[in-house]
């Protein structure tokens, strides 16, 4: 087991990363004091393969247990499932002598976050990530939240989780494009903050392809430890975190282009993350080889790497409405070469659009 520290103050709280962890939790909520009842809330394709060993480990260390199963499905991220929680945890009477534990991807995990943060005035919360994105990415750092009818993640809170539990054994079940999804966020590390993790992921492509268990641990290991330094740093994005939405402003535009259906959350930002790459080099921060490096690695395994063809009045538009940008324009992401970037307010769309031939 390997063990990372996200150091906040009081809100500080430790990443655990191994094979065969879930029937450690039990056992680590215990040492962290976290009350007397626990409410698992997870979806049923997760919590068919993983809520009995969750419950168990719980039992034994002397919970008392209530699961709340939640719909499958970015879909369902919203008001009415996150109002079905507070339902079922208020049924149970469940007090602030508790805590909620998310088993599953990046949709529980925020929602059950958010719901720990609101109910009863906030109870603690673990993370129990299920997906390769949210074992990377989403239940590190505290963003929770919901979507709202005008857009994705409208609705939410930093909200900070008491462990964050990482069982890489789970990503054994996780369907093939959801795992090659949460590569893409892997190297935005590499690419945004760390020159030699992204070679370490050149050089080990097959077998991370393979989900090699030791490499897996590596890769997941890193790259937590790198978004906690960011989040470290800047915990409430106040300016650097927002690195770490690398390639999102032209994700974002694909993902509305094609009404959330076309494109898995990682696929888009690989194509994102491209364009940024290009734009990178036009701005003279980055060469040509960065941008092929970037590419070949993105293709390597098996993602998406061109713009989807739209026009550039529809990606302006696009551009537009995400709630990234600012009024004076959009806070873009830069690489500097590979392993460094700089965020600049770019308000000259033709530049950002000419990155989109139609
Ligand atoms: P997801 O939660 O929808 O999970 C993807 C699919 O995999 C689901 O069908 C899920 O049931 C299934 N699944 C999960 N674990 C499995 C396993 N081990 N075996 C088999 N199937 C499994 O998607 P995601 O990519 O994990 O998360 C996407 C969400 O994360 C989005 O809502 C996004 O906004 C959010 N997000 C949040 C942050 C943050 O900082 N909070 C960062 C990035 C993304
Ligand atoms: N996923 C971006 C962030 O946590 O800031």
């Amino acid at each position: 087991m390997q063990k990372l520290l996200v150091s906040l103050g009081e809100r500080s709280y430790t990443i655990q990363v191994g094979s065969g962890l879930l029937a450690e939790l039990g056992r680590l909520c215990s040492e962290l004091a976290l009350g007397s009842t626990a409410a698992i809330v997870t979806n049923p394709t997760v919590g068919k393969l993983y809520t009995a060993t969750v419950r168990d480990t719980l039992e034994k260390a002397g919970y008392t247990i209530h699961l709340i199963e939640i719909p499958d499905g970015e879909v369902h991220k919203n008001s009415q499932t996150l109002n079905s929680i507070y339902d079922a945890l208020l049924a149970a009477g469940l007090s602030r002598d508790s805590f909620l534990v998310a088993l599953g991807g990046g949709v529980v995990g925020d929602m059950t976050g958010f719901a720990a943060a609101t109910f009863l005035r906030g109870v603690p919360f673990v993370q129990v990530p299920t997906t390769l994105l949210a074992q990377v990415d989403s239940s590190v750092g505290g963003k929770t939240g919901i979507n709202h009818p005008l857009g994705k993640n409208l609705i939410g809170a930093f909200y900070q989780p008491s462990l964050v539990l990482i069982d890489t054994a789970t990503l054994t079940t996780l369907p093939e494009r959801e795992y090659v999804s949460g590569l893409a966020e892997v190297l935005k590390y590499g690419v945004v903050c760390d020159r030699d993790f992204f070679t370490f992921i050149a050089e080990n492509t097959e077998r991370i392809r393979d989900r090699d268990k030791e490499c897996l641990q590596d890769i997941i290991r890193i790259s937590c430890a790198l978004k906690a330094s960011v989040v470290e740093r800047d915990e409430r994005e106040g300016g650097y975190r927002a690195v770490l939405n690398y390639g999102h402003t032209f994700a974002h535009a694909v993902e509305r282009l094609t009404h959330y259906t076309d494109f898995l959350h990682g696929e888009a930002v690989a194509i994102g993350m491209v364009q940024a790459a290009k734009l990178s080099e036009l701005m003279g921060y980055a060469d040509r080889r960065d941008t092929k490096a970037i590419v070949d690695l993105l293709q390597s395994f098996g993602l998406p790497v061109d713009l989807v063809p739209f026009s550039r009045d529809e990606y302006f538009q696009a551009l537009l409405k995400d709630k990234k940008k600012r009024a004076q324009g959009i806070n873009f992401v830069f690489n500097k070469g590979i392993g460094d970037s700089i965020i600049e307010n770019v308000s000259d769309w033709d530049f950002l659009l000419q990155v989109v031939s139609k």
